[in-house]
């Protein structure tokens, strides 16, 4: 018997962006560039690597929230600093390892730059069937060589209320006509409205809406909107499915208010990412999550939870500084 000579397969090289339709984008000193299965970030000290839908989930919120308040974090490497006019791109500057290895890098852009580039991977990377927004069981999948876009999908504007969701010149209620049907998870829930009683007089002022029946009609996830605004305090509920596309890294104090069903929050360290808490958050249940940490949300069944934001300009910078208590309360 003669033996048998292994031969390993040439192959191919794995196909480029290019090979496969998708186009390349830099952002100062980094680039961006997808195959079928991953984004890949290369900056001046190395290439990070992201599966596509993660990474378009979590773009998705980047670009719909304007950076949101402090840092959104992709994953535990890659993500952005909102400096309120600047933000921060960095890989590994909130990541132990990287910074004791000096792998962390950090590179600042005019807001609206980096948010331009950001939309034009997004719309140019989402595949036709793909929805960055919707739960997993909503939603085809990203892979595979480029075919069709969906800006329909990315295109949805954040609801943001000047006052209140249905007030005359307002953002609107939603329902069946204007293209807001009842959930498949929420097809429970009553959709009666309140009835308003005013003093003439007074039309513009007093207002009542049914959040529950407005929640769920949302078509989106992890999603905030703006219903409710008195000056720096905004009422942001939102309906969650699957996982928070981001692990938020908190400049402020945010307060969360599971209103149905559960929610399991991973807690860590903001600066580290080291392990911090476990919190489940049952219906009624109210949390104030510190300026200090990072978080991500898990919702087994789709659920309504408000997040209520501090939008005072002043009071990332007082947290930065040690000035106030990254906690509001002490019991
Ligand atoms: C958060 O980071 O606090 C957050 C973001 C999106 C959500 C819920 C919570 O849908
Ligand atoms: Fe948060």
């Amino acid at each position: 018997m003669t033996p048998a000579t292994a031969t390993v397969p040439a192959g191919t090289a794995a196909p480029t962006a290019k090979d496969l339709g998708y186009r390349s984008f830099t952002a100062g000193h980094v680039r961006f560039e997808r195959d079928e299965y991953f984004a890949h970030i290369f900056y001046p000290k190395g290439r990070h690597t992201m599966p596509i839908e993660a990474f378009l989930r979590a773009l998705m919120r980047d670009v719909a929230w304007g950076f949101f308040y402090g840092t959104v974090n992709f994953d535990g490497v890659f993500g952005t600093t909102n400096h309120y006019g600047t933000v921060d791109l960095y890989i590994g500057l909130y990541n132990e390892s990287y910074r004791r290895g000096n792998q962390h890098y950090v590179e600042r852009f005019d807001a609206k730059d980096l948010k331009k580039v950001y939309e034009d991977i997004l719309a140019d990377w989402t595949n036709e069937g793909f929805d960055p927004f919707a739960a997993p069981e909503e939603t085809g999948l990203p892979y595979g060589p480029k075919h069709g876009n969906n800006l329909k999908a990315i295109g949805r504007t954040r609801v943001s209320a000047n006052r209140m969701i249905g007030l005359k010149g307002d953002a609107e209620i939603r329902s069946d006509a204007n293209g807001y049907p009842v959930n498949r998870a929420f097809a429970d829930v009553p959709q009666d409205a309140p009835e308003i009683h005013v003093e003439p007089g007074f039309e513009a002022e007093v207002h009542a809406f049914n959040l529950y029946a407005y929640l769920s009609r949302s078509d989106v996830t992890w999603n905030p909107s703006v219903v409710s605004v008195c000056k720096d305090s905004l009422l942001c509920p939102t309906t969650e499915e699957h996982i928070l596309p981001i692990t938020h890294g908190n400049d402020r104090v945010e307060w969360f208010i599971q209103v149905s069903d559960e929610i399991y929050w991973d807690i860590e360290d903001k600066a580290s990412g080291k392990p911090v808490s476990k919190v489940v958050m049952k219906a009624g249940d109210v949390a104030a999550m510190p300026a200090d940490i990072r978080h991500r949300g898990y919702s087994p069944k789709r659920s309504m939870l408000i997040v209520w934001e501090n939008n005072d300009n002043q009071v990332a910078e007082l947290h930065a500084s040690g000035t106030i208590k990254p906690y509001p309360v002490e019991f």
